[in-house]
Parts: structure tokens; C-alpha cells; sequence
């Protein structure tokens, strides 16, 4: 396994391009599914969660190939409509391949995904969907058996306890544009993956009104057709590398992201006094260099709020931002793991309830640190980066689901950075 070192107390400074959206092509393979016809998938980033919907796209029996940097192609014209236990629990998002097997097939047994790491994260609100549209679910054996003959259009009200659901969205929207009738979905999710999903089932041949809202109405259509599509740029990504400028003092462009993606984001930075300026449509500039951070108190929300995804990142930032914040988590309470692997790196931090009570530092100091998730460990590489000394951190093919090249992308901005064989690590501090 591959760990990182990184040497502290660079300052980022340069460009750097945004990779396509994990979170948005993950719906977007899900949905080749719908038609027969060839499918062809544009900046998509190399990941290995990509590989690996890839990969249970052909056990149900697409065909899919690579043929070109970022560019997929998807033809699943005899499939099968059961995803199996093996597959499904590797990764969660793979339930939503339920919407599209609900439409094409009528029907799927597909395996209950399992716990996860950030927290209690159910599928209730999927099947009261689904249930709702005319479904017939039995759960058995760990799998859920899927009957949708009698599936009708209908009004649907997908509000949870924590606000919308992105995947329950984008599994509803799936299972509807092949569904006879009218869906009206309420309560829908907005997170920028959602409008992009529909673009694409829209370029397929589905009727769907109100992309971009909370209020969806799909009018299913008896069948679809191929497309080719380009997915959104990754938002947490670039938000990812705004906090770094931040963090580390630096002024970096960062490419390739729509200013409107990052609203809350950006108005953060702004009130902690660290100007992100938006030169033309699809740039932000952040002047890192202008001021060191002031202390700012962040509460994440579904879309256009403070994104869940972004959380870890800013606690690492805000740890090193001396002075009080408060980060309350909205979305997964639990969803705190990093603080524990950031006290390591002297980090002040209280978790109450579902608030991190940050009493900001002047400095971090590197420490051997174990990633548990995709956003802690791009919290530990941030923290890593703006700390004194060395970091090691282990466990980073959580970093390799999410991010394309981040090690890199840090590299190319002047951090010190670099991908090593754990066996380099230094003696004592490898996991056992
Ligand atoms: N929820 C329910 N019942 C449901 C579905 C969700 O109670 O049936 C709750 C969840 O437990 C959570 C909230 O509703 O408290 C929002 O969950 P949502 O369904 O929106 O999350 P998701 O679709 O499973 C996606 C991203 C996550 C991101 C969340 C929130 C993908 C593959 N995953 O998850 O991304 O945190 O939306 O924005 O798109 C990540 O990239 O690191 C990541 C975890």
C-alpha cells in the first residue's frame, strides 16, 4: 500500500484544473442503463470508484470501454437486473442502479448496502419512493426484491429528517423517465449532480420540468436513446484546493469551476477575510496571500448550503485559524473522524454533539495520521500541508476513490508532496 509524505510550510501558488465530478458520474453511469443504445460518458476523472461502477456495470452485462482519457462508453443492451451482495457493499452509491433497473427492467433484486464509516446512512426515503410509485419491495437475505409491473407515476414527497436526499433523487428520477404517468417529485435534491443527471436523461429522450429546483415532474416516455454527455466539474475538489490557498497564505487560480457551485463556500472565505474573486465564468481567484483567516462559524446544509463534503477540510483550516469556531454538521452528525487524526497534529478541537468546537492554533505540527474516508483525508493532505514538519499519512486509497491525481495537483502548486511504498515509512510508525 502507498502512503504520503509531505514536508510543511509551503506556500500553494499557481493554477490548477478541476477533474470531473466523482458524485456526478457515479448517477450518470448508473443511468446507461436506461437504454440499449451506445452511451458515451465525457470528463470523467480517473478513479478507482469509477473503475469500480464500471466494473458492476459489466457483471449486469454492458458493455464498457475506456477508449480515450476521461471518455467512457457504455452499451448495455442485454442486461441482467440483479447487482449482488459482492459488488454493492465495496461501494454505497451502487444503489443507485436501482432507479434505472426499475425503469428498463421492471424490476431488480439488488443487495441492502451495509454501515458506513460517516455515520448511520438509510435508503428509507428510496423505497417510500418507490413504494409510493406503485413498487412492490420485500427485503430478504440482504437483498431488496424489486416487482415495479404495476409502477404509476404519482406525487412523491422525498423530504428526509436531514433535508433532500441526492441519490434518493437521482434513483427516483431513474425509475421515472420510464415509468408510465406523471412523477411529481417534492422536496428533491438540488446539489448541482442532480441538474446534471437530468440534462443527460433529457438528451436521452425523458421529459422532465423543473431542473434545478425542489419540484420535479417527469412524464415517463416508453423508451430512451444514447447520448453522449460531459459530467460537471468536481466542486469539492475545487473547493478543496480554495481552502489549501487559504491555509497555506497562497494565490491560486483554480480552473474549470462555475463560481455558483461553491456559493457558500466563497462566502465563508469572505467573511474569514480571504477574497475569492471570479474572473470570468468558470475560474475563481482566491488570495490567499491577502490575509490569514479570521475565525468563522460553519453549518453544513443541503445545496446551495455549506456542502457536508466540505467540512473536514474547513475543520482542518479552521483549526489552524486562531481564534473560536463552531462547525456543526447537519447532514451526518457523526461525521467527525478526522478530528481525532488532526488532535494528533495538535489541533484543538471539542466534538459536542454534532458541533466541532474549534479553538484555532498558530500552528500544527506533522504526525504520523491514518485517513478514514475520502473528505477526512483531504482534511489530514490540507493539514499536512500547512503544518510544521513531516506527515505521513496511511490508508489513502480512501484519497484514490475521490480525487484524480491530488498529490500531483499539490505538487504542481509548489507543495511538498510525494507518494511513497509504505515500506519507506519510517520504522515504528506503520500500522500494524
Ligand atoms: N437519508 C435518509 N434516508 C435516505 C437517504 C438519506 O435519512 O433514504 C439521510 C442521510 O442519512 C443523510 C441525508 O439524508 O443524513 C443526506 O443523504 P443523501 O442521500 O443526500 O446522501 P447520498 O446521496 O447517499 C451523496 C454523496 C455524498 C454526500 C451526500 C450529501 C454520492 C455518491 N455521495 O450521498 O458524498 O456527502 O450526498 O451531499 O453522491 C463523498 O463524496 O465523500 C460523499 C460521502
Amino acid at each position: 500500500m502507498d502512503v504520503l509524505r509531505i514536508q510543511g510550510g509551503a506556500t500553494l501558488n499557481g493554477t490548477v484544473q478541476v477533474s470531473g465530478a466523482k458524485n456526478a458520474c457515479l448517477p450518470v453511469f448508473a443511468a446507461t442503463l436506461l437504454t440499449a443504445e451506445p452511451v458515451i460518458i465525457e470528463n470523467v476523472p480517473d478513479l478507482s470508484d469509477i473503475r469500480f461502477m464500471a466494473e458492476i456495470l459489466r457483471s449486469l452485462g454492458a458493455d464498457v470501454t475506456n477508449d480515450a482519457p476521461g471518455r467512457w462508453c457504455v452499451t448495455a443492451k442485454n442486461i441482467v437486473s440483479k447487482a449482488p451482495y459482492e459488488l454493492v457493499r465495496k461501494m454505497r452509491a451502487s444503489v443507485c442502479l436501482m432507479g434505472p433497473l426499475i425503469g428498463r427492467m421492471k424490476g431488480c433484486d439488488v443487495s441492502m448496502p451495509g454501515g458506513c464509516v460517516i455515520g448511520p446512512r438509510p435508503i428509507d426515503l428510496h423505497l417510500k419512493g418507490f413504494r409510493k410509485i406503485g413498487c412492490e419491495i420485500t427485503v430478504e437475505g440482504g437483498y431488496m426484491h424489486v416487482d415495479a409491473t404495476n409502477a404509476k407515476g404519482t406525487h412523491v414527497f422525498l423530504g428526509g429528517r436531514f433535508g433532500s436526499t441526492v441519490t434518493g433523487t437521482a434513483n427516483l428520477l431513474m425509475a421515472a423517465v420510464l415509468t408510465p404517468g406523471t412523477t411529481r417529485l417534492e422536496s428533491a435534491a438540488c446539489e448541482p449532480e442532480i441538474p446534471d443527471l437530468c440534462e443527460m436523461l433529457i438528451k436521452m429522450g425523458a421529459r422532465i420540468w423543473g431542473v434545478g429546483s425542489h419540484s420535479l415532474v417527469i412524464e415517463g416516455v416508453k423508451s430512451l436513446h444514447g447520448c453522449t454527455h460531459r459530467v460537471i466539474p468536481d466542486r469539492i475538489e475545487a473547493g478543496t484546493y480554495v481552502i489549501g490557498a487559504a491555509m497555506t497564505g497562497g494565490d491560486v487560480v483554480v480552473r474549470g469551476i462555475p463560481s455558483h457551485y461553491l456559493g457558500a463556500l466563497i462566502d465563508k472565505m469572505e467573511l474569514a477575510g480571504v477574497p475569492v474573486e471570479s474572473p470570468n465564468a468558470d475560474t475563481l481567484f482566491v488570495r490567499g496571500s491577502a490575509r490569514k483567516p479570521a475565525p468563522v462559524d460553519v453549518v453544513t446544509m443541503p445545496h446551495p448550503g455549506f456542502p457536508t463534503d466540505l467540512q473536514a477540510q474547513m475543520c482542518a483550516m479552521l483549526a489552524l485559524t486562531p481564534g473560536l469556531s463552531i462547525v456543526t454538521e447537519k447532514i451526518y452528525p457523526n461525521r467527525f473522524m478526522h478530528v481525532p487524526e488532526l488532535q494528533r497534529m495538535g489541533a484543538d478541537i471539542a466534538i459536542e454533539g454534532p458541533s466541532a468546537i474549534i479553538n484555532g492554533r498558530n500552528r500544527l505540527s506533522g504526525a504520523p495520521v491514518m485517513a478514514s474516508d475520502l473528505r477526512a483525508s483531504a482534511a489530514l493532505v490540507l493539514a499536512g500541508l500547512a503544518a510544521d514538519g513531516e506527515t505521513w499519512i496511511q490508508r489513502i486509497y480512501h484519497l484514490d476513490r475521490g480525487y484524480e491525481k491530488l498529490d500531483d495537483k499539490f505538487r504542481q502548486l509548489g507543495a511538498n508532496i510525494e507518494r511513497l511504498h509504505e515500506s519507506k515509512m519510517p520504522k515504528g510508525m506503520l500500522e500494524d
